[in-house]
């Protein structure tokens, strides 16, 4: 990683090499941390933070569901991360806030900790997001189900949950994959490892629902807004491991995504094995509008 800018800790911008934690800080051995992954894009009105608001209503959603209390506001939080990109000089970066019970007492308990925040960003390397976009990507479904709400909420973008995804990534990455695609305990399609997911039947667009164990991804609504402002029908519902064989496309959502082409599962082409014709439109359009480029979008954007 390119040590550039600063780092926000507990309201304060430190060096970038400064920023630690001690090594018996709660977080680090219980995983009781919530965060999030936000982009800021070069845009035609200069560089923008991509759905800023939706990105800290679910960091503050997260550390609700698991009773950690964000000593900052919402509007603390949205400053420290306009303050530490704009202190980092970069035009297009990767964000990460983070908030996570800090070092005091370590036992499973984790509330006698403070709960310390910190937001680092980053310059973006490209190579997760393009392997999808110029020749799609090849996935593997995964022997590891997904978790769900009975063990462990999914609604949160908890590191915990991350255990669990990082199984599956290693696994598909070792076998010669670039991506998994997770069951849930249904055996009903949840999603990537860092991804949401959907298929493309004669033009109608499915994606798992939220009760599916998935997380509730912002590029996903972007894209659910996308498709149905160009008139393409978009259910949320079941789907099935076979229906992912037999669909006309596939692709992924995230922020470090965008949208990502699935061209092939279990050596399986999907389609004709090339992105498919409505993937690569919501691609263009999307990103038009992360970069200013889509009036009917501009509010995703907040300039900095
Ligand atoms: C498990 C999981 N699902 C889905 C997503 C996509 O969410 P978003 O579009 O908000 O980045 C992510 C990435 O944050 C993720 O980690």
């Amino acid at each position: 990683m390119k040590e550039q800018g600063k780092i926000w800790m507990n309201g304060k911008l430190v060096p970038f090499k400064n920023a630690k934690v001690h090594v018996l800080t709660h977080a680090l051995h219980y995983s009781t941390a919530v965060f999030e992954g936000i982009r800021c894009y070069k845009t035609t009105k200069g560089p923008a933070i991509f759905r800023l608001q939706e990105h800290v209503d679910r960091l503050f959603k997260s550390a609700k569901i698991y009773s950690m209390k964000i000593p900052y506001s919402k509007k603390e939080i949205s400053d420290g991360i306009i303050k530490t990109v704009q202190a980092s000089g970069l035009k297009e970066c990767y964000i990460r806030p983070i908030a996570y019970y800090s070092y005091g007492v370590l036992g499973l308990t984790p509330t006698p900790n403070k709960v310390d925040v910190a937001i680092a960003c980053w310059e973006w390397n490209t190579g997760e997001s393009s392997a999808g976009k110029v020749r799609g990507a090849r996935c593997k479904v995964s022997s590891w189900l997904r978790i769900d709400s009975r063990s462990q909420p999914m609604q949160a973008k908890a590191a915990s949950n991350y255990a669990n995804a990082a199984l599956a990534r290693v696994e598909a990455l070792k076998d010669g994959y670039d991506e998994a695609i997770m069951l849930n305990y249904h055996g009903k399609v949840s999603e990537g490892s860092a991804e949401n997911i959907f298929t493309v039947i004669k033009g109608e667009i499915a994606t798992p629902p939220l009760n599916a164990g998935i997380l509730d991804g912002i590029t996903r609504d972007s894209v659910i807004k996308i498709a149905r402002s160009e008139g393409i029908n978009v259910v949320e519902r079941e789907i099935d491991r076979d229906e992912l064989y037999i669909a006309d496309e596939v692709f992924m959502t995230g922020t470090a995504a965008e949208v990502k082409s699935v061209t092939e599962i279990d050596n399986v082409l999907v389609g004709d094995g090339k992105p498919g014709q409505i993937t690569r439109k919501l691609q263009e359009t999307f990103y038009e509008a992360s970069r200013g480029r889509d009036e009917r979008f501009s509010d995703w954007l907040v300039p900095i």
